[in-house]
C-alpha cells in the first residue's frame, strides 16, 4: 500500500505523505521553459507527451507521494465546448453559455475533445517513478464549476450581481456539470488515477443558506460516485467557514484545509483524515521559518492520520530550493 493510502484508507498516523498543490507549475524553471514555447495553456494540457513530461518534473526534483495530473478544472467546460482561454495576468476568460448546444453534447464528445489527458495519467502511472506513489486525478466541485461557467472569470472577491438571475440556466447547468464530471472522474480511474481530489476553490462565497444545494448535495453525489469505484476522494472546500458541518454531510475520505482555518479547531472537530493548511507564502520567507510552521502542523496532527501539503497552491514566486527544504523537513520529522 502506498504512503497516501495507508493514511487515508488505514488511517495509519505513522506515515508523513506529502504533495502539494500546484506542485508541477511556474515556481519550476524547467515548466517554464515549456510554458513560454507553448503559449496556448488547453492545448498544453491536451499535449500527452509534454503534460506527461511536466506532471513528472517536480517528482524527479522532490521526495513527493504523489503525481498530481498536469491538467485543469477548466477542461470540464472546455469538454463542454464552451470557449475556455487563459489570458496571460489576468486568468482564465469563458465563452457565453448555451444552454441548448451544451444540452446536446454526449458522453462520446465530451470523451474525444479531452481524451489526451486520460492518454497522460496512463503514460504517469505506468511511468517506474511512480512505483509505491499515487496518480492523483482531480475535477473542479460543481459549484467551482458553475461559477467559472456562468461567471466567465474568476469572481475574486464576488460574484457578479446577476450570477443567481436566471434559475433555469443554473439549475440544468449544474445538472449537466455533475453528469459530465462523473464520466471524467471514470475515465481518469479507468487510466490509473488512484486519488482523486475535488477542488471548490470558490465554496466560501456562498452564504449558509445555499451550500446544501450549490455544495452539499452534488458534491456528496460525486463523492458516493467516486467511493463506489473503490478510489478514496479528497474534498478541498477552500474557505467553507464550517469545516466539520462539511465533513458531516459530505463525508469524504480526507478533507484539505486552507491556511485560515485554525488547524487546532480542526483537530478537535474533524475525526477523518486531514491534508494541507500550511500558508504557501511561508515558502516565502527563511529556512527558520519554513521548518516552525511546518512542525507546527506536523505537531498538531501528529496523532491524526495526515497528508502534508499547502493551504492552497505552491506560489509561482516560490524558490525551488525552500520547496526542497520544505520537503526534507517533513520527511525528517
Ligand atoms: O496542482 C497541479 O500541479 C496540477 C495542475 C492544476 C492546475 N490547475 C494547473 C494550472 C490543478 C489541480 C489546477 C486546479 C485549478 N485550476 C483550480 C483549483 C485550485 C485553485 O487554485 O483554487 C482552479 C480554480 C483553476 C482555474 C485556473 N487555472 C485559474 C484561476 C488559473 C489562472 C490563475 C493562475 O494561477 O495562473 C489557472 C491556470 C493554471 N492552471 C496554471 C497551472 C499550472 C498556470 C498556467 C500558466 O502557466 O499560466
Amino acid at each position: 500500500m502506498t504512503p497516501l493510502h495507508k493514511v487515508i484508507i488505514n488511517k495509519d498516523t505513522n506515515e508523513r505523505p506529502i504533495w502539494i498543490m500546484r506542485q508541477a507549475g511556474r515556481y519550476l524553471p524547467e515548466f517554464r521553459e515549456i510554458r513560454s514555447k507553448n503559449p496556448d495553456f488547453i492545448k498544453l494540457c491536451l499535449n500527452p507527451n509534454l503534460s506527461t513530461e511536466i506532471t513528472l518534473q517536480p517528482l524527479k526534483r522532490f521526495d513527493f507521494d504523489a503525481a498530481i495530473i498536469f491538467s485543469d478544472i477548466l477542461m470540464l467546460p472546455y469538454g463542454l465546448k464552451q470557449e475556455v482561454e487563459f489570458k496571460k495576468n489576468f486568468g482564465p476568460v469563458l465563452g457565453k453559455i448555451n444552454l441548448d448546444k451544451i444540452s446536446e453534447i454526449k458522453d462520446i464528445d465530451f470523451v474525444k475533445r479531452v481524451q489526451q489527458i486520460y492518454e497522460a495519467i496512463k503514460n504517469v502511472s505506468n511511468n517506474n517513478i511512480l512505483k509505491g506513489k499515487n496518480t492523483i486525478g482531480f475535477i473542479g466541485a460543481p459549484w467551482t464549476l458553475l461559477v467559472y461557467m456562468i461567471n466567465q472569470q474568476s469572481p475574486k472577491k464576488q460574484l457578479k450581481k446577476d450570477f443567481f438571475e436566471n434559475k433555469n440556466l443554473i439549475n440544468n447547468i449544474l445538472v449537466i456539470i455533475e453528469k459530465f464530471l462523473k464520466v471524467h472522474i471514470k475515465n481518469q480511474i479507468d487510466s490509473g488515477a488512484n486519488v482523486i481530489q475535488i477542488f471548490d476553490s470558490w465554496a466560501g462565497l456562498l452564504e449558509n443558506k445555499d451550500l446544501p444545494y450549490y455544495v452539499y448535495n452534488p458534491t456528496f453525489n460525486l463523492v458516493k460516485f467516486i467511493q463506489s469505484l473503490n478510489v478514496p476522494v479528497i474534498c478541498f472546500p477552500r474557505n467553507i467557514k464550517d469545516y466539520k458541518k462539511y465533513c458531516d454531510f459530505i463525508k469524504p475520505d480526507a478533507i484539505c484545509i486552507d491556511y485560515e482555518i485554525d488547524p487546532l479547531l480542526i483537530r478537535k472537530e474533524i475525526k477523518i483524515p486531514v491534508q494541507g493548511g500550511m500558508d504557501p507564502k511561508i515558502l516565502l520567507t527563511d529556512k527558520e521559518t519554513i521548518k516552525a510552521e511546518a512542525k507546527k502542523y506536523l505537531d498538531i496532527f501528529k496523532d491524526h492520520p495526515y497528508i502534508f501539503n499547502l493551504g492552497h497552491g505552491v506560489l509561482p514566486e516560490t524558490d525551488p530550493g525552500m520547496m526542497d527544504y520544505l520537503v526534507k523537513t517533513v520527511k525528517d520529522y
